[in-house]
């Protein structure tokens, strides 16, 4: 059910598109605007180069870490990616069993398509969930307490987003979700009222979406609902990230949402060295964006994250061979990340630190 052909990351690609129709395809491959986000997160990973050291002792190597109090067998995760039903019939459930069969974190979207704790129920590896605060607090605070219920173990919350990007190429291929697909663990949510302000005046500002958005004041509300760790995801400033920490969240993923909301917002790679000396250890940092090989995850670790994780190459594999494809992946990060860490010298996680990347000299 793998197809031969496949020997990378990267083979899913084209597959998944022959599967996908246009609009879906648009939808997950596309950014912001230009994408330039997007083509930038592979690309910052692209130049930077590894420094090799020969005759270390591996024995004993593992790519074991503990994450919030949690065990896990290596740091590749799956991200949160909402409908993945458009990808394949069996949508979250395939990801779900194929994360638990590498023994891999995955994050569930808020706008999965199947309920929360039919996903949870399958998962033998730890799930956390991807909250996205709802204009309806009260909707928002039971939500919250399924997610418990359920046996998730932490909250990611996502704070890139409080209004969409230029979705430029979905708009272009008409994209709308199908008949049929829903974010059902959102259902019963009282919506924003519509937004009515008179023609010639800004769309934004000043309308309900901007007028509720997000801030530091509700992620503190947030923390007295639950009494799961809370992650703050789409981070790209230092300050940001002290400010987590001093108001006690248990971490950040440096992420730019896959370069779908801000256009021309630096890769992830290169926003996180500066991140990691802002917080020096405080809180754990993990990375989102543009990882597509086993070196990419070393890098990551390097410059100073735990662990990171994948977006679009798990659909890509989802489309093109459901679970086992999903595994697929997840194993091919893996294995790429063992070659990279044995030919640096490196038998633990811990010891990929800066003195991996090459400098030059
Ligand atoms: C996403 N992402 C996302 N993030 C989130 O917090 N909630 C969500 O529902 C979604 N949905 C979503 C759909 C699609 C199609 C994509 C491609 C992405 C962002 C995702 O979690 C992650 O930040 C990026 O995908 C990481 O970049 P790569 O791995 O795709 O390059």
């Amino acid at each position: 059910r793998i197809p031969p052909e496949v020997a990378a990351v990267s083979d899913y690609e084209p597959l998944a598109r022959e599967r996908m129709t246009q609009a879906a395809w648009s939808w997950l491959q596309g950014g912001a605007a230009d994408e330039i986000t997007v083509r930038e997160n592979q690309a910052a990973f692209q130049r930077l180069r590894l420094a090799p050291r020969v005759l270390a002792d591996l024995a004993g190597g593992h790519t074991r870490l503990t994450l919030l109090g949690q065990s896990f067998d290596h740091p590749v995760f799956v991200a949160p990616v909402a409908y993945q039903q458009l990808a394949h019939p069996d949508g979250e459930m395939a990801t779900v069993l194929a994360a638990s069969a590498l023994g891999a974190g995955m994050v569930v979207s808020t706008q999965a398509g199947l309920p929360l704790e039919g996903l949870a129920r399958q998962a033998k590896a730890p799930l956390w969930f991807q909250l996205y605060v709802q204009h309806d607090r009260g909707f928002t605070r039971e939500l919250v307490h399924r997610v418990e219920a359920a046996g998730y173990r932490a909250l990611v919350v996502t704070v890139d987003a409080p209004v969409s990007g230029a979705r430029n190429r979905e708009q272009r291929a008409g994209f709308a979700l199908p008949s049929g697909l829903s974010a059902v663990n959102l259902r019963g949510a009282a919506q924003l009222p519509p937004h009515t302000a008179p023609p010639g005046t800004p769309p934004l500002f000043g309308s309900p979406l901007v007028e509720t958005a997000l801030t530091w004041r509700d992620i503190a509300w947030l923390r007295q609902q639950t009494v799961l760790p809370i992650v703050l995801k789409g981070v790209l400033a230092p300050e940001d990230a002290v400010r987590a920490a001093d108001e006690g969240l248990a971490g950040v993923v440096v992420s730019n949402h896959g370069g779908r909301v801000l256009d021309t917002v630096p890769a992830t790679i290169d926003a996180l060295p500066a991140i990691a000396r802002a917080v020096s250890g405080r809180l754990p940092l993990l990375l989102d964006g543009g990882i597509r090989r086993g070196t990419d995850v070393f890098k990551a670790l390097a410059l100073g994250a735990s662990a990171v994780l994948v977006g679009r190459p798990v659909v890509h594999a989802l489309a093109a061979a459901g679970a086992p494809g999903v595994a697929h992946v997840l194993q091919l990060l893996r294995a790429e990340l063992e070659m990279a860490m044995a030919l640096t010298g490196c038998r633990t996680l811990a010891e990929i630190d800066q003195s991996r990347i090459w400098r030059g000299g």
